[in-house]
């Protein structure tokens, strides 16, 4: 299989030959990261934001959540410290053919896949970035996060990554009452999630997507 993608709505995304899976919704990419991380995660709290937002994204991938989140706390104008972690990073080489810039007029993609690993970035005065070469297992944070993207791979590819004692280390790093967003509805994933410390929340998921979950921190 080819590892570049063409999802529904033109946006790209990639295949991972080591996981078997792709990195976002055949549906569309960029629906999917504006719907579920942005829409539903992201925006609310922002908008309601006194002061600076804490983000935290599981899975940097390819960039697209980070890149989104970066704009809307620029067109908003409220400050946004995002922290992102990724064990098997795209290359830069491919992360330049990705065509994100392209589908929303915006620039300077790039600068997220060139930002050093490990530095706090201040890629613009809304946005401070941190991108973490490590696994989610050994992360630690020294901040409190008030929105968590939860953008692992699928729970058949990497149930590893969907416990409860998974969401129970990141609910030790969340505001009260934050807000964890994810993709995947399963059960298993509803019971870890209620079980690391969250209340989970059902709502309607992008395109022919029936569920994605908004989860609180209790
Ligand atoms: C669904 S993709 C993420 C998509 C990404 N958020 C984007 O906008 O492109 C899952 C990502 O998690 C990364 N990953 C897999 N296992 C990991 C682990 N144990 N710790 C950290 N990252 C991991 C993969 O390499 C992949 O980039």
């Amino acid at each position: 299989m080819e590892r570049f993608i063409i999802t529904e709505d033109g946006s790209h995304s990639l295949f991972s030959a080591k996981f078997n899976q792709q990195y976002h919704s055949l549906q569309g990419a960029l629906d999917e990261s504006k719907h579920i991380y942005i829409n539903l995660g992201l925006k609310p709290v922002l908008e309601n934001a006194s002061g600076p937002v804490y983000v935290f994204e599981m899975g940097f991938g390819t960039g697209l959540n980070a890149f989104l989140a970066w704009k809307l706390a620029d067109s908003l104008q409220k400050q946004v410290f995002y922290t992102t972690v990724e064990a098997y990073p795209v290359s830069e080489d491919e992360a330049a053919l990705l065509n994100y810039e392209a589908l929303t007029g915006e620039t300077d993609f790039m600068e997220l896949h060139k930002s050093p690993w490990g530095v706090q970035n201040n890629i613009s005065p809304n946005f401070v970035f941190q991108k973490e070469l490590t696994t989610i297992e050994e992360f630690n944070s020294g901040h409190i996060f008030d929105v968590v993207f939860y953008d692992a791979f699928d729970p058949r590819a990497q149930p590893e990554l969907w416990t409860a004692e998974i969401f129970a280390k990141i609910a030790a790093q969340t505001k009260q009452a934050g807000v964890l967003v994810t993709y995947s509805s399963k059960g298993i994933v509803k019971r870890a999630l209620r079980a690391g410390g969250f209340k989970v929340e059902r709502h309607k998921g992008p395109g022919r997507k029936t569920h994605v979950l908004k989860a609180i921190k209790l």
